[in-house]
């Protein structure tokens, strides 16, 4: 069973194994290959995977006889391949149709991570969670470097500086690392959202919860955890709410995704022309459309003197604790479904997160989210 690691594209700085999962495969009774250079982004050299016991390759010799080859993004294609070998990462399997078309014809069983389903027994497995995380830490640190005032109140000889405003919009696991991290630098925090289970994780973060009172949002936690789309009252009401608080902000984080649809537009042109010269705003939802308007996915732009960052896969900017968050992830379902008496992975068809994941197998595309938009 030899499980292989992928260097990734041009533009990824993650690697989806570290040492300590290239020593936990080992102990499962796998070998273990990593492409030549394949951690460099991550600082990880060839010889801290030679050390933990990996053999380095090249391409071509890595994936012809892996029975397992992991990756962070999924690659457009592999060359030769064993029929049958899983390809498991972020395929990003909406907008990668054809790459994923491409793995059914080479008769690989490809399986999105990005499609773990909310359930306790994959939280672990979840790179979801795991890179959202430090991407709401880096929203508030790179927002933080770009904005031209200190976060914290200080009573210095020269006067007085008042705490930066920050606001955070949506509160999943973005949201809450930004208001942890927003506060522990200082700022003064609230937060918005519209799952009402969210207000009590705001205050006991310390922050100020902003909501909706007026008009009923998503009750609770929403199908798996997710929110969904609110009424066209709600989003009055929300606008109205948003117009009236951020003209105070100095930094607004916004987060705001729902699953299958375009993110939420929260804020508008006209709002941004009411923050004073010099906030910042971070996006975090720019690849799904963006909930500020104006925004560039990995640009950034200034309108009306406001910095709108596009944020795009901020993660990789930590890419030493993201890959191994990542790597971890993948270890974590690998070992959920490890064999031991065969020695090697087995992933039944009726298992929950099997269905969810797999995306191809014995040449065929066969997820059902993917049959259905076919
Ligand atoms: P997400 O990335 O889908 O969305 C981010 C946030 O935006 C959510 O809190 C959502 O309610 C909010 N949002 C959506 N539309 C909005 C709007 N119009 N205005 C304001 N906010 C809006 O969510 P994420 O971060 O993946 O987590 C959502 C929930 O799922 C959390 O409660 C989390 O704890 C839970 N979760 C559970 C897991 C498990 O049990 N395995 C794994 C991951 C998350």
């Amino acid at each position: 069973m030899k499980i292989a690691i992928l260097r990734e594209a041009a533009g990824e700085s993650r690697v989806a194994a570290i040492p300590e999962t290239v020593k936990k495969f080992i102990g499962l009774g796998a070998s273990v290959a990593v492409e030549k250079g394949a951690g460099e982004g991550a600082s990880l050299g060839d010889e801290a995977f030679a050390e933990a016991g990996a053999a380095i390759e090249d391409r071509a010799a890595l994936v012809a006889d892996a029975d397992i080859i992991l990756c962070i993004s999924g690659p457009d294609a592999l060359g030769q391949t064993k029929p049958g070998a899983l390809l498991i990462g972020a395929l990003d399997p909406v907008r990668r149709g054809e790459a994923v078309k491409v793995y059914a014809a080479a008769g690989l069983e490809a399986l999105a991570m990005e499609w773990m389903p909310r359930i306790t027994r994959a939280q672990s497995m979840d790179i979801l969670s795991s890179q959202s995380n430090l991407a709401g830490y880096k929203a508030v640190v790179d927002a933080a470097a770009t904005y031209g005032r200190a976060f914290p109140m200080m009573m210095t000889a020269a006067g007085t500086i008042s705490p930066t405003r920050l606001f955070v919009m949506g509160v999943g696991v973005a949201g809450l690392q930004a208001i942890a991290t927003g506060r522990r630098l200082g700022a003064q925090v609230s937060a918005t959202d519209v799952r009402s289970a969210t207000r009590e994780q705001i205050q006991s973060l310390g922050a100020k919860p902003i909501f909706v009172d007026n008009v009923a949002g998503i009750e609770g936690e929403g199908t798996g955890g997710y929110a969904g789309e609110t009424s066209d009252e709600y989003k009055a009401a929300q606008a109205e709410l948003v117009s009236a608080h951020i003209a105070k902000q100095d930094i607004v984080i916004t987060t705001a995704l729902i699953p299958g649809r375009p993110a939420p537009r929260l804020v508008s042109d006209a709002q941004v022309a009411t923050m004073r010269r010099g906030s910042v705003i971070v996006d975090l939802a720019a690849d799904a459309g963006g909930n500020v308007e104006g925004c560039v996915p990995g640009e950034t732009v200034e309108r009306h003197g406001v910095t709108i960052i596009g944020a795009r896969n901020l993660a990789q900017g930590l890419a030493a604790d993201s890959s191994a968050l990542f790597a971890r992830n993948l270890y974590n379902f690998l070992a959920a479904f490890w064999d031991k008496d065969a020695g090697r992975p087995v992933l039944p068809d009726e298992d929950e997160i099997v269905k969810a994941i797999r995306l191809t197998k014995d040449g065929k595309v066969v997820n059902e989210r993917l049959l259905v938009n076919a």
